[in-house]
């Protein structure tokens, strides 16, 4: 099985190095533009395989799509990242020509590959993978409620001082801080719904503190967060090669699911060899439902300043 990653920043490495740990697959290929970046990169992270027991080749490539031929799975982190104070919404003109070129040269060499698109604004350049590409639904999938619903866990792990693995839930729509809608209702500890463990007041917090999740960690860091983001596109590269089936949070094109149509979104996914498997249909309260159509208004919004691009 094979990998390759575009964008060897702090993202993409971070997903290179998961997936050879977890030996998620045989061959990863990091490319980047940067003379030298992907090359150093994934050299470093191959010199810890003796230590940490993993036999995944790890090769790095300045620009040449060649190497990434054949690749079951790609994902697509090259762009610009937030800095403070930026919005992921702001990234759009830079990053959209930069996605589709990419897009455009992996076709060359992997026809039947399946994307993972991650740069910001996911996604919008979800969709925008999606229109120039004309890959079927199931091939083009936006990894963004995956990290969300991490954060989601972490923030009620805290919460109720439990482990973070023990904690069921979901964020869904869009991924940004507006627009992403953590599911407090359906969200459990051991089948406990959260909402008779923790007051409405902590339950709000939490759901706050999720919304503005990389925000928060933009501001700390200066750029945005890359360690949980990788480790998210490497869950999402695993239950594709795994063929495992999970129900993941996952951007996709709506054709009338939820009562929407015609752009991507946040909503859970089966994903399994074939990418997408299927959307799950959840049954939305009101204003869950309300929520999820401001979210899908906004994107399509957004999804607008493509259309000279598209
Ligand atoms: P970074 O700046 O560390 O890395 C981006 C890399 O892309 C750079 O090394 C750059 O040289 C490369 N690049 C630029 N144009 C390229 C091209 N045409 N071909 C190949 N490589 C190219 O940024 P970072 O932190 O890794 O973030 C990457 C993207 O992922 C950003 O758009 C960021 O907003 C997004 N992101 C999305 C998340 C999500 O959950 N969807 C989470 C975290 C970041
Ligand atoms: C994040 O959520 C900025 O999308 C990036 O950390």
């Amino acid at each position: 099985m094979k990998v390759s990653i575009i964008g060897a920043g702090s993202v993409g490495a971070s997903c290179a190095e998961y997936i050879a740990i977890k030996s998620i697959a045989s061959h990863v290929v990091l490319l980047d533009i940067k003379e030298g970046l992907a090359e150093g990169k994934t050299l470093d992270i191959y010199q810890s395989a003796t230590l940490l027991s993993y036999n995944t080749k790890v090769v790095g490539v300045t620009n040449d799509y060649q190497a990434t031929e054949c690749s079951d799975v790609v994902v697509i982190t090259s762009g610009i990242p937030r800095k403070p104070g930026m919005s992921r919404e702001e990234l759009i003109g830079i990053n959209a020509g930069i996605v589709d070129s990419v897009a455009q040269n992996i076709l060359k060499y992997s026809p039947d590959t399946i994307f993972i698109v991650v740069s910001n604004p996911m996604d919008t350049m979800t969709y925008l993978a999606l229109k120039k590409t004309g890959l079927p639904k199931n091939r083009v999938i936006g990894m963004g409620g995956i990290l969300d619903s991490a954060r989601f866990k972490t923030y009620l792990s805290l919460a109720l001082e439990v482990p973070s693995g023990e904690i069921q839930g979901m964020v869904i729509g869009g991924h940004g801080d507006t627009t992403m809608i953590p599911l407090a209702r359906l969200s459990t500890y051991h089948g406990i719904p959260i909402s008779t463990l923790l007051s409405p007041q902590k339950l709000d917090q939490v759901v706050a503190d999720t919304m503005v999740g990389g925000a928060t960690l933009t501001a700390l860091l200066g750029t945005s967060a890359w360690y949980a983001p990788g480790a998210s596109a490497a869950y999402l590269v695993d239950s594709i090669l795994g063929d495992f089936r999970r129900l993941l949070p996952c951007s996709v094109l709506l054709e009338g699911e939820y009562g929407l149509d015609d752009l991507c979104i946040g909503v859970p996914c089966i994903i399994g060899a074939n990418g997408l498997e299927s959307i799950v249909e959840i049954a939305l309260d009101a204003s869950e439902q309300e929520k999820l159509n401001q979210s899908a208004q906004k994107i399509q919004q957004m999804n607008q300043s493509l259309d000279s691009i598209l």
